[in-house]
């Protein structure tokens, strides 16, 4: 055996802060950065909400001067993020605030980063670990629970030329701080909580199994399996459900540790060209391709599936290994259901026509389809996408 082969990496922010209540501590978090002049990335559906405050009130409290930067737009492009640091390039800030959901944090995570890097190149950093300097330090609060982004080295953006969303992942991407306050995803809609919630189930199912998951990961994954299942139902629709909240803010960042560090794996690739070509939104594709890459993948590791299987909920006792591992597959495809998320990709305007386009992008993404527990051709790839056009394979085997 190759010495290497069970050699495993495992990184996180300095500091993570969780619980209700915890954003007031931004100031002095803040101070601790060696900070006193900030910039705070954010939009403006934020801004609309009033959750902006939960991080100027603290600021001003800890008398550190800020600049408001609300210019971040969904799935932003390459030529957002060099406008949006041309335009902050004057200040002087020391440290980035970023509050809001994944685009917002992975925004915050660039400009910090190209604050410390002027004159490069961003699309010569797509891949990994290719920026060459560290940043300046950042502190990552979401406002969503789903996205992971507070804890992982990756940020994503889109690609105008192709329509294909590209990653970039550094350690220089790791926040100097994450706060994870359950408090601040209060606004989010019925509709964001069940795609992002589903995002980050698709996170820890996908760090669980992946071929690079490790002890260091494994029982952080099933955690978020757990808390996720439990209460994502509740967090969409049982109104102000602060438990259930709770259970979601842990959920997503324990599955955005586990995927940081384990990796994503077929679900996110074959995503991927939805949201750049069709424009559904991460979770939403996350979440309807997830029964059908399951589906395929399970036969690969039927201990580690039975084991997502009773993590949902379900009832594996007395079932035979492959049962167990296959009732993963329904108790997915039901969650998605019931949280009001269509079962198939002909139902967000994906015709049978674009299907071998689809593949053929989805087959490039050897980042993602590395990690996955079975190896998928081309026309694996394909016929994943015919089963979920047809709204098949969430019926077992
Ligand atoms: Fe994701």
């Amino acid at each position: 055996m190759d010495l290497f082969s069970k050699l495993s990496l495992f990184r996180l922010p300095q500091t993570i802060l969780t619980g209700p209540g915890t954003i007031a501590q931004l100031g002095r978090e803040a101070r601790l950065c060696g900070a006193d002049k900030v910039l705070v990335v954010t939009d403006k559906v934020i801004r609309q909400t009033g959750l902006l405050e939960e991080v100027t009130d603290p600021l001003n409290e800890s008398g550190i001067a800020f600049e408001i930067l609300d210019g971040v737009t969904a799935e932003p492009p390459f030529e957002l993020m060099e406008r949006l640091a041309a335009e902050v390039s004057g200040y002087g800030h020391q440290l980035v605030v970023g509050i809001g959901g994944g685009s917002v944090l992975d925004s915050a995570k660039l400009l910090a980063v190209m604050a410390g890097n002027p004159g490069a190149d961003l699309r010569s950093w797509v891949g990994t670990d290719k920026i060459e300097r560290p940043g300046l330090p950042l502190i990552l609060a979401p406002t969503t629970a789903g996205t992971g982004s507070e804890v992982t080295n990756i940020a994503v953006l889109t690609d105008h030329s192709d329509h294909v969303k590209k990653g970039i992942a550094s350690r220089h991407l790791l926040a100097s701080t994450a706060i994870v306050d359950s408090q601040l995803t209060r606004t989010m809609p019925p509709s964001v909580a069940a795609a992002t919630g589903m995002d980050a189930l698709v996170h820890a199912i996908e760090s669980y199994t992946s071929l690079r998951a490790s002890e260091l990961t494994d029982g952080i994954a099933l955690q978020a399996i757990k808390l996720i299942s439990r209460s994502l139902r509740q967090a969409v629709l049982g109104g102000n459900n602060t438990a259930a909240r709770e259970d979601m803010a842990m959920g997503s960042l324990l599955a955005g540790i586990s995927m940081g560090n384990a990796g994503a794996g077929a679900v996110h690739a074959l995503a991927y060209p939805l949201g750049g070509k069709f424009k559904v939104a991460h979770g939403v594709a996350n979440s309807l391709l997830l029964s059908y890459v399951l589906r395929y993948n399970a036969v690969a590791n039927l201990p580690k599936f039975a084991e997502v299987a009773k993590a949902m909920g379900e009832p594996v006792e007395g079932l035979s290994l492959r049962d167990a591992a296959f009732s993963a597959i329904e108790a997915a495809a039901r969650l998605a259901a019931d949280v009001g998320i269509p079962a198939g990709i002909a139902d967000v305007g994906v015709g049978q026509a674009d299907i071998p386009a689809l593949a053929e992008e989805a087959s490039k993404i050897d980042r993602l389809l590395n990690n996955n527990p079975r190896r998928l051709t081309l026309r694996d790839i394909e016929q994943i996408y015919r089963d979920a056009y047809a709204g098949r394979g969430a019926s077992g085997s």
